[in-house]
């Protein structure tokens, strides 16, 4: 039930809704609407009303989020390689000015040297990666907290 602190975004960018398609090493084999699904439990579980947008439109991820401080209390974001370069999308986050978390299935770290570096990080309470979708519940509960009064 949608209460006044409860509203979480959950936006994904470019590619992630062909994850059923890409290397099941780093993106678990699942389908996008599993993906979502098992997000949605876990919110249900911690008590968040979760929403969810993906696009594969930058300026529409962009415009998503000067939406936000209307739509939701917190933002749960994987930006997929946009994190690594796009200067907009961090500017936007910026301007949402709710509490954001950055969420990456694979560990970037442990990948290509141009994923290690997030342009989103500094305009986001936490970020976590590499631990499937249950980094989408460590966001959960790290948003929870930050709104907790
Ligand atoms: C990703 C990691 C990014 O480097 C990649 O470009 C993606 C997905 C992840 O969830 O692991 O598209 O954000």
């Amino acid at each position: 039930m949608p209460t006044a602190h409860n509203r979480i975004h959950v936006m994904h960018g470019v590619n992630l809704d062909q994850i059923a398609r890409r290397d099941p090493a780093h993106y678990g084999g699942m389908t996008f609407l599993q993906l979502e699904q098992a997000i949605d439990a876990y919110a249900d579980e911690l008590g968040m009303d979760a929403r969810f947008f993906q696009t594969n439109h930058e300026g529409e991820f962009v415009e998503e989020l000067h939406r936000v401080a209307d739509l939701a209390d917190g933002l749960v974001l994987n930006a997929g390689a946009w994190s690594h370069y796009s200067r907009a999308i961090g500017d936007a986050l910026q301007i949402a000015g709710v509490p954001a978390v950055e969420v990456h299935l694979s560990d970037v770290m442990a990948r290509e040297q141009w994923r290690h570096v997030s342009v989103l990080a500094d305009a986001c309470i936490a970020t976590f990666g590499g631990k499937g979708v249950e980094g989408y519940r460590d966001a959960f509960v790290a948003i929870r907290q930050s709104l907790r009064p």
